[in-house]
């Protein structure tokens, strides 16, 4: 050892200690920017057991599956109960029955119990249905969207299922809403697969009387190298309508809700102009005809404009391969999760502002045990608007075919408070479309 590196060595240790001191420093002034005292995160909710009855239905919920159709999912530990929905728009009286498809899957030692999925319908808009799940159990209700504007979609990412997950969920619950719309990052069962279960009795109440659109995050991922592929536990507890809308996977699909086209995309599926998710996605654009759904969503979980230091540059790839497509196509909004904050964007495009791109909103705040994204970068950039890392909500009501309220709800402690808000119109009479028509004709319809 050298004279000069003996003398290094109590520098160093001087050196970690002022650095420590400086990272308490900058997360406590970063906790307690301004006037609101941020909570800390909240643990995991203990679920005591409850036992049913084998064959009643557990972790009830349901999703749009088609024109006038809804998906019935639950679960039962009887092996053989069977998928059968009975269902009536008065209680207690079921004149109409639909069967359906039951599975179910193993994972290292779970098994998992039976698996229902039943289609019911033609169902009539803005109509609350009574219907029992397998003939045995309780009666749930569910309230079918509106065919029209106006409709209202309550939306958030990343929920978990901890003390922040249920007032957030408790909030969500008093508003008034048609649809929930989650951007991945649903259970966070990370291969602990009775969470799923539990994550499923959590929002039950939610689920079963409002469709669930949800699309998949990094947590539901759980693939075990050469043992389990990715997205399995996902894939059989939360299918979506993907057969539906034309897509062979249930990673990504599109619903089409009142005058709404909703596109719900994969971050962890290949999304490259090679790949069967682009050139579905395409196909699906090119079919949207504005004139019957003026509005234009898009979903998925990373981000592809964040000023958070978390995650910073992982939606990179998937931008530079689709964000062309979803500008062509006249996308009005975006809505992704992943970073545990809210963040909302300008009309943005290729990294910059511009009027005929989409608003991005990152939504990733529903309240998970990993807690929040602290640190935004210090320069936020020109196209971001406002950015808060609180747990919360978004409510976004389409008004009608041009104009759309968006409101973010802090959990501020534990009451709601709405922290962000703006009206957003339509590209639809913007003119980008019309202008652009053909070049984006060219890009959606090209080889
Ligand atoms: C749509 O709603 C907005 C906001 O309430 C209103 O200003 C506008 O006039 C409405 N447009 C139509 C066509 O009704």
């Amino acid at each position: 050892m050298s004279k000069d590196q003996r003398n290094m060595k109590p520098n160093l240790k001087t050196l970690v200690i002022l650095v420590s001191f400086a990272v308490v420093l900058i997360i406590k002034v970063n906790a307690t920017t301004g006037d609101y005292i941020r909570p800390p995160p909240r643990r995991n909710l203990q679920f005591p057991w409850s036992p049913k009855h084998s064959s009643h239905p557990q972790q009830v919920h349901i999703s749009l599956a088609g024109d006038k159709h809804m998906r019935v999912t639950w679960i039962t530990d009887d092996k053989s109960a069977p998928a059968v929905v009975k269902y009536g728009t008065s209680p207690g009286k079921y004149n109409s029955l639909a069967e359906g498809e039951s599975t179910s899957y193993s994972y290292l030692f779970y098994n998992s119990g039976k698996i229902h999925h039943t289609v019911i319908g033609p169902l009539e808009d803005d109509t609350v249905y009574y219907y029992q799940c397998g003939g045995k159990g309780p009666e749930f209700k569910f309230k079918t969207p509106p065919s029209e504007f106006p409709i209202t979609f309550a939306v958030a990412g990343d929920l978990g299922q901890t003390g922040w997950t249920k007032s957030t969920l408790d909030h969500i619950d008093q508003c008034k809403y048609d649809v929930h719309m989650l951007p991945g990052d649903l259970s966070y069962a990370d291969y602990i697969q009775s969470r799923w279960d539990t994550f499923g009795e959590l929002v039950q109440p939610l689920a079963s009387a409002r469709p669930w659109m949800v699309t998949q995050g990094n947590h539901e991922k759980e693939h075990i190298p050469l043992i389990k592929e990715a997205f399995a536990s996902y894939n059989a507890r939360w299918k979506m309508p993907y057969e539906e809308s034309g897509s062979n996977s249930n990673l990504y699909y599109s619903f089409d809700v009142a005058g709404a086209h909703i596109v719900m995309l994969g971050s962890y599926t290949d999304y490259d102009q090679y790949s069967d998710q682009y050139s579905w996605l395409k196909a699906d654009l090119a079919k949207v005809d504005r004139e019957r759904t003026p509005w234009l969503l898009a979903l998925f979980h990373v981000p592809w404009y964040n000023s958070n230091e978390a995650h910073q540059g992982e939606g990179d790839d998937m931008m530079a391969s689709m964000e062309p497509l979803l500008y062509a196509a006249g996308v009005d909004i975006v809505l992704a999760g992943h970073v545990h904050a809210y963040e909302r964007s300008q009309r943005v495009y290729n990294g910059r502002s511009d009027p005929c791109g989409a608003v991005h909103i990152t939504i990733g705040d529903g309240g998970n045990r990993e807690g929040l994204a602290h640190r935004f970068k210090n320069q936020q950039p020109e196209w971001s608007v406002f950015r808060e890392a609180s747990f919360g909500h978004g409510e976004l009501k389409i008004v009608n075919s041009t104009h759309a309220f968006w409101s973010w709800h802090r959990n501020d402690d534990d009451e709601q408070v709405r922290s962000d808000q703006v009206w957003i119109t339509t590209l639809r009479n913007s003119g980008c479309i019309a202008e652009k028509g053909h070049v984006m004709r060219k890009i959606l319809l090209g080889p």
